[in-house]
């Protein structure tokens, strides 16, 4: 099945922190595979702002270098129209200088779609988009797309929050996640929401408890400096894994518009029962590489890597959630994301619950109890354990089996990588996979105490070896459930 794709509008993308790691792996690479679609209109400009001293054709032989290292068959056609679209402007954003030079470039085109992408670390927001403000950029149809980390808890995301909402408005503000423009998270809820099957199950009568894992095998490597100032819960939980927690648990939104499908995340986060110093001990679990192995080398431990033997921060964590509603009642979800695991894999695991009644003898064998796994990362895809009777003679002997569903194999398309969805709907104006700002809030209102209990704990977190699952209180916070993680989708 061909690919297809919506039209945008003209517009003039500027990148703030065109010189950066982001712009190099994702933004670039995300924008040349949209205009080798097709996508871009003809006269779409790239206009790219960093510190360096760099001519137009200096930044443009820096993007053909990314290009060349994480696009697999560029055209060379394609890479010289690609090019031709992209602008360099040097802005030094702390005196301002440049300012003048991007008014004039934009000014050209005054009456097109407006983008300021800051990819640049969350301390340069403000003082971007004041200057923006200040220099007169943003026309009725300017968006402005900011990245997380959105603040390192609820207070200073509100102050980061107020500086961008003192230059845009609450509709002009795009907050990226990156997780919710992945192919199979929007899945979920074209399988939650275009099937019949599943929506009457989904809720506390028929659902055991949710599992949420994104596991990484690589470490910290050249990050260390802002790691150790998020950690995982920061890094990982606030936003990605809780994003995916509420696709999973929200009611259905009224439509896909954006409000209505925000407006039901939200009633999660503000369901999400809070954890306090007294239960802390109970649900969560921190942890921190040390040296082991990993892809079949030896690897250092996060304190080596980071040159600090002090630092308490978590490289790994294991939360279990409840979401205090009529749905969820009772269905806990269990959530676990690390750096340096066994494997990279990112999975949803919705475990039902057992049948009710078994008709069938002893011979026949356990009956397990159906899941749904819905596979983010690598391979995406979407698995349901069914039970079915052992093929041939022998009598009826029952098994459990996956109905599987391999999009690679299903579907002969490239998948796209998320940014490439998400930097069309900036230009779009589709906010529908981007986070409100009562969502970070309210995401903040959940981390927070657990980050306070950790603060006040004498205790540090517990170190596991690298390639390996984490942290044996990991496995002792689902197994004290009488349950397991599940490990044969991984
Ligand atoms: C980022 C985190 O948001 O997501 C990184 O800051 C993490 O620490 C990354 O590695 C994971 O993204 P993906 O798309 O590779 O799963």
């Amino acid at each position: 099945m061909a690919a297809r794709f919506l039209e945008v509008d003209d517009f003039d993308l500027v990148v703030f922190g065109a010189s950066g790691d982001l712009a190099h792996r994702k933004l670039i690479p995300a924008l040349y595979h949209r205009d080798c679609d097709g996508q871009l209109p003809e006269n779409a400009r790239i206009v790219c702002s960093a510190r360096r001293d760099y001519s137009h054709d200096d930044y443009r032989e820096w993007a053909s270098l990314a290009l060349k290292e994480h696009v697999r068959d560029i055209d060379e056609a394609h890479l010289n129209r690609f090019l031709g679209r992209i602008y360099y402007v040097k802005i030094d954003i702390g005196s301002g200088e440049g300012f003048d030079d991007l008014k004039k470039i934009l000014n050209e085109r005054a009456d097109v779609i407006r983008a300021f992408y800051l990819a640049v670390g969350p301390d340069l927001f403000g003082t971007i988009c004041e200057k923006i403000g200040r220099a007169g950029l943003v026309t009725d149809q300017t968006r402005v797309v900011i990245e997380k980390p959105i603040g390192k808890d609820g207070a200073s995301a509100k102050i980061l929050n107020d500086t961008v909402g003192a230059v845009f408005d609450e509709h002009q503000i795009f907050r990226i996640d990156h997780y919710l423009g992945k192919e199979t998270v929007q899945n979920l809820m074209a399988l939650r929401f275009a099937n019949a099957l599943f929506e009457p199950l989904w809720n506390a009568a028929h659902i055991d408890h949710v599992q949420i894992t994104v596991a990484e095998s690589l470490g910290v490597g050249g990050r260390a400096g802002y790691y150790d100032t998020a950690g995982a819960l920061r890094d990982m939980v606030q936003n990605h894994i809780l994003q995916l927690l509420c696709l999973v648990a929200m009611e259905p939104p009224e439509s896909m518009d954006a409000d209505s499908v925000r407006d039901e995340k939200l009633k999660v986060l503000k369901a999400l029962a809070p954890i306090s110093e007294q239960n802390m001990e109970k649900v969560t679990v921190r942890g921190q590489y040390r040296a082991g192995a990993s892809a079949g080398g030896a690897v250092p431990g996060y304190l080596e890597e980071l040159g600090d033997q002090t630092s308490t921060t978590e490289t790994f964590v294991a939360l279990k959630a409840e979401i205090a509603n009529w749905r969820w009642a009772g269905v806990p979800f269990y959530l676990r994301t690390g750096k340096r695991l066994a494997q990279r894999v990112s999975e949803i695991v919705v475990q039902f619950r057992p049948i009710p009644h078994s008709i069938f003898d002893e011979e026949a064998g356990t009956i397990s109890a159906n899941r749904l796994i819905i596979r983010l990362q690598p391979d995406e895809g979407v698995q349901m354990k069914v039970m079915i009777k052992d093929p041939g003679p022998g009598g009826m002997r029952l098994r459990q089996v996956p109905l599987d569903m391999s999009f690679a194999e299903a579907f002969k398309v490239r998948n796209p990588d998320a940014y490439e969805r998400l930097i069309m709907d900036v230009i779009r104006g589709n906010q529908t996979l981007f986070m409100r700002r009562d969502e970070v809030d309210a995401a903040w209102t959940w981390v927070d105490p657990i980050l306070e209990a950790w603060a006040n704990s004498k205790d540090k977190p517990r170190g596991y070896t690298a390639g390996t699952w984490g942290p044996s209180a990991s496995i002792a916070l689902v197994e004290r459930d009488g349950r397991t993680w599940a490990e044969d989708g991984l």
